[in-house]
């Protein structure tokens, strides 16, 4: 009787083994390889649709090829940058940051957009190594809020906004479970002792990420100066990456510390679609690190792989102007593809991070972009992109692809990734402490 127990009881295991991993695959493929997938094209400096001489020196892609590309990704894909208005200071606190780990320092910082913040406001949560000198500043965009990015740690903490219903208490503790430990906020910790600091905004402050919310605050960002042009979120969100790094970069608050820090856009999925769009449009930006960024991002439109134009177009349209979803289902006709979105942040550091199980982002046509991308950054003299295979690439060279086992979602195992290529790229900054002030050499 013992025996036959025993057997059910293996037997049972087993096949629950086998359902889960079953399950599992099929919920989650294995992605394809690489080779599978086609190259990008057009070819980045080769002769194309709107500018047919192929680009042989850095001088033509600056002057010429650069912004035309600009030109086209706002044109076909995103819709134009919103004007440049000024970004101010309106407040900053000082908050207990104990919680969030030791030597560092929190505020919260409120920014205008325009003199009289007419055109919006954004809050920052800023986190800093104490008393030293920052490497590089992590600015990052996150989903739901920093209300629940921080609640337990920071009570302070307030938004300008109000994230949607879904990010409730509840949905943020299975949204760690399914997607991650760090989906909702960076182990602070972590990254401060290594010398990097953090911006962390809710893109929803600027421009809500809502199909009917939205219009009516892009509007209001782009002052009603561009009528029959069609706006996209993602354009505002770029946007917020670049105001922030000038917010910091230049007020006197915060010049000991980040003086000499490189501006790094972060952003996951959606906001990896920022990032790099934010890399392509604004000199401010200097690294960014696009994590499971895919369709819009940093996987290739020609890509028959992953989520399609149709879908994206159908669910987030109001992320891209108009004319991107004319491109279903013939992204052949598109003049550009993303290796050129890429391209455009060179000669600057790019990581593009993925999971093997993160079907939906398209992995593998990340890696073809990154090639395709990767002329540009040789004709600047830079490390070109190699990878035989869907694994980590060279981080010291400028272009790196790094896959991590498993689904979507920002885990432990990411962060390592991330600051493994930002040593790479951000040197340290030796430091000379007198009577208090912090003096960076
Ligand atoms: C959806 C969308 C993706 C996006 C993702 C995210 O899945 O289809 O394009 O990247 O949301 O932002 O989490």
């Amino acid at each position: 009787m013992k025996k036959w127990i025993k057997i059910s009881v293996t037997a049972i295991v087993v096949l629950l083994g086998i359902g889960l991993s079953v399950g599992y695959t099929q919920i989650f493929p294995k992605v394809y390889n690489r080779l599978e997938t086609p190259e990008a094209s057009p070819q980045v400096l080769g002769a194309i649709e709107f500018d047919p001489n192929p680009v042989l020196s850095v001088d033509e892609w600056e002057a010429r090829r650069k912004p035309l590309l600009q030109q086209a990704f706002s044109e076909h894909i995103y819709g134009p940058p919103p004007p440049d208005h000024p970004v101010i200071v309106l407040k900053t606190e000082a908050l207990n940051g104990k919680k969030l780990g030791r030597n560092l320092t929190v505020e919260q910082i409120s920014l205008g957009i325009g003199d009289k913040s007419e055109f919006g406001q954004m809050r920052l949560v800023l986190v800093l190594p104490k008393d030293k000198p920052v490497r590089g500043l992590i600015i990052m965009q996150n989903f739901c809020g920093n209300v629940i990015a921080t609640r337990s740690q920071l009570p302070e903490v307030s938004s300008v906004a109000k994230p949607p219903e879904m990010c409730g208490s509840l949905m943020g503790q299975a949204a760690k479970i399914i997607l991650g430990n760090y989906i909702n906020a960076p182990p602070f910790e972590r990254i401060t002792q290594k010398g990097y600091g953090i911006a962390m905004v809710y893109t929803g402050d600027l421009v809500p990420d809502s199909r009917a919310l939205s219009g009516p605050a892009l509007a209001k960002l782009f002052d009603d100066k561009v009528p029959g042009v069609s706006l996209g979120a993602l354009s505002a969100w770029a946007f917020m990456y670049d105001k922030i790094s000038e917010a910091l970069r230049h007020d006197p608050k915060w010049q000991s510390q980040l003086s000499k820090a490189k501006m790094i856009a972060w952003g996951h999925s959606r906001n990896g679609k920022a990032a790099l769009l934010a890399g392509a449009r604004y000199s401010r930006i200097d690294i960014v690190i696009a994590h499971q960024s895919g369709r819009g991002g940093s996987s290739l439109n020609r890509s028959d792989i992953g989520e399609s134009i149709v879908q994206i177009t159908n669910n987030y349209g109001y992320w891209f102007n108009s004319r991107f979803a004319d491109y279903a289902g013939q992204a052949d006709k598109l003049p550009i593809d993303q290796h050129m979105l890429i391209a455009l942040n060179a000669p600057n550091p790019v990581l593009i991070t993925t999971g093997n199980r993160d079907l939906w982002s398209d992995p593998a046509s990340s890696v073809r972009a990154l090639e395709g991308a990767s002329p540009v950054y040789e004709l600047y003299g830079q490390k070109g992109f190699k990878a035989d295979k869907l694994n980590n690439s060279d981080f010291s060279a400028p272009l790196a692809f790094a896959m991590r086992p498993g689904p979507h979602g920002v885990r432990t195992i990411d962060w390592t990734m991330f600051l493994e290529f930002l040593d790479k790229h951000c040197p340290e900054i030796a430091t000379l402490k007198t009577n208090n002030v912090l003096l960076v050499q």
